[in-house]
């Protein structure tokens, strides 16, 4: 992981990838467009080099990939599914565009491609192993999907060096507040209702994004061959929304007021992966506890945010 490059290191997850990293001794390249969900303000207090710059542009990424880089990890991503039923356009160019670049210079620089997928582009209901077919439902997993298709073709095709991780929902400091877990904490620390999309009985399988990205680390150090091989990293901590927001109630020690609203189009009911390797993960009501503490601890980070409408709105993607 000597040279290593993180595009969108300044979101959610790919700012506790540094962090992970950095522990490791790695200081890396830090390349994101800085989109409303990216914001340095994730960085501070990590070891790394910041270049602005988007992933649908191939010579932004040119310049940063065609030197002498190892590894890159790939977390910039539109990754909102409300956000990509009300625009989809914005999911291809990002997640689908942006990825043919990253492969395009992989092929031209040889470097080994960490490709960051979901859970979600299994679809709907089955627990999937890695070879199941990939059955999306929203704009959002179908730009995933297509992404994921490309880096299988590109391995096969021009021997590029890669592996797909899928991670399942992940929650932790820092996540946007337009994701299920901060808005039930930042709304009910703000006295107003939690919207629950449907009858609330769709099921999740939550991890918490420091097991995400250690995982991660421990497979790109470890087990990777870099032949495509895909690594599917559930939380095998299934619940529903409304188990969830009744657990993340009681950890808060309040009331969540919950209000039923009509469900997403096109809403997934359960997903459900068989995870590729071993590991630990930290159990929720213990990593609920945690990410409660860093909202209640950090109001600075998140008061800013709350006009957006996919915080705001009961139906957003209308
Ligand atoms: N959050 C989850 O629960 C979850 C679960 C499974 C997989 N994933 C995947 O993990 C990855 C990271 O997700 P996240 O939750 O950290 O997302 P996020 O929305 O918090 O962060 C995305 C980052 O990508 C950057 N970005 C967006 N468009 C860009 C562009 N065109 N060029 C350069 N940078 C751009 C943003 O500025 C931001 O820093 C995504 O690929 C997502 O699909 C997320």
């Amino acid at each position: 992981m000597d040279n290593l490059v993180v595009l969108g290191g300044a979101g959610f997850i790919g700012s506790a990838f540094v962090r992970e990293v950095n522990r490791r001794g790695v200081t890396p390249t830090v390349f994101d467009a800085l989109t409303y969900a990216g914001r340095t303000e994730n960085l501070v207090g990590t070891g790394h080099a910041l270049v602005r710059g988007d992933v649908r542009d191939p010579q932004a990424l040119d310049k940063v990939l065609s030197g002498n880089v190892d590894v890159v990890v790939n977390f910039a991503a539109e990754t909102h599914v409300d956000r990509s039923i009300y625009s989809p356009r914005g999911f291809v160019e990002t997640n689908v565009l942006g990825v043919l670049n990253v492969l395009e210079a992989s092929r031209k620089y040889d470097f080994k491609y960490v490709h960051v997928s979901t859970d979600e582009v299994y679809g709907d209901g089955r627990c999937a192993d890695e070879d199941a077919a990939l059955n999306p439902s929203s704009p959002y997993s179908a730009s995933k999907a297509s992404a994921d298709l490309f880096v299988k073709a590109y391995v096969r095709t021009y021997g590029v060096k890669a592996i797909v991780v899928r991670p399942s929902n992940n929650y932790g400091p820092r996540q946007y507040p337009e994701k299920m877990i901060p808005k039930v904490i930042i709304r009910t620390l703000s006295g107003l209702p939690v919207p629950i999309y449907g009858d609330g009985r769709q099921e999740r399988d939550w991890i918490y994004v420091e097991d995400t990205v250690r995982t991660m680390a421990d497979v790109m150090e470890g087990s990777a061959r870099w032949g495509g091989e895909v690594y599917n990293l559930p939380g095998g901590q299934p619940v529903t929304n409304l188990e969830l927001v009744r657990t993340i109630g009681e950890v808060m020690g309040r009331e969540v007021k919950v209000k039923f609203v009509e469900d997403r189009p096109g809403h997934d009911r359960r997903y459900c992966m068989e995870p590729s390797l071993e590991y630990k993960v930290m159990p929720l009501r213990e990593g609920l506890s945690r990410t409660v503490e860093w909202y209640l601890q950090n109001r600075w980070w998140w008061e800013p945010l709350l006009d957006d409408k996919f915080f705001r709105d009961e139906a957003p993607w209308r």
